[in-house]
Formats: structure tokens, sequence, C-alpha cells
């Protein structure tokens, strides 16, 4: 049920195009998914790196909780995403600790896991999502 691993740190970009070509150029890496989430009103990619990823999310709208974001903040981190085995456990813990959910029930995320995101005013700041997985 704790988290294990992070699973991915994620960043908000205003031209994912123009970010990835800066990885591959750079980094000689390129993503290993590209999709877009609709409900969540991003364009996200997944960028493997050792045993964790960078993502990089690029609003589909200015009215969009990532969009709100670089509208307040400009680029740069927006979350870190905690690997655990059991999401419903973990976040019926977190209620039970009093700990703020964005997502009271977990939804479908990239990749077809399942997440929720937790408050960042309970972690310094900092947007924390949980992503279940099973395959480590
Ligand atoms: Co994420």
């Amino acid at each position: 049920m704790l988290p294990y691993n992070i699973h991915h740190t994620a960043i908000a970009v205003s031209d994912l195009d123009r970010t990835l070509e800066y990885y591959a150029t750079n980094f000689k890496i390129r993503p290993i998914s590209i999709e877009t989430i609709d409900d969540q009103g991003v364009r996200e990619a997944m960028i493997a790196l050792g045993g964790s990823h960078i993502q990089l999310l690029e609003p589909l709208h200015p009215d969009t909780p990532v969009g709100r974001f670089l509208a307040k903040h400009g680029e740069g981190l927006h979350h870190i995403a905690f690997a655990v085995t059991d999401i419903d456990t973990a976040v019926a813990h977190l209620r039970e600790q009093g700990v703020s959910l964005i997502d009271e029930v977990p939804r479908r995320g990239g990749g077809g896991h399942r997440i929720a995101f937790v408050h960042p005013r309970d972690h310094n700041g900092t947007l924390i999502e949980l992503v279940e997985v099973h395959d480590g």
C-alpha cells in the first residue's frame, strides 16, 4: 500500500513538441508514449529514465488545470507521482489520516493506470499523484 517508488515526475510545458525535440536533441531520449487525456485537459508524453519517468504535460486549453497552472506559475514542476500497489487502500488510509484528497475515488489516468491526486497543501505545496502499478 505504501509508496515504493517514484512513478514519474511531471513538468508543465507550453509546447510539448518543442520540449520533446529538446529531449531528443540534448539527451537522445524519445517518449515511450504520447496521449491526449480529455478529462484532464492535457496532452502528455512519458519519457523513460532509469526505473522512473518524466511526464510532460501540455494543456489542451488555457481553461484546464494545467493551463491555469501555467498562467499562474509558468512552466515547471507540476506534480510527483508515487507508485502504490493498492490505490483503494492508500486513498482510504490517507482519508482516515485527514489528508486532503482531490480525488476521493480513484480514476483512470495515462497508460490506463488508476490514479488519485492528493492536495498540495498537505505536501509542502507540491501536488502528489498516486498511481496504481501491478507489475513493479
Ligand atoms: Co502524472
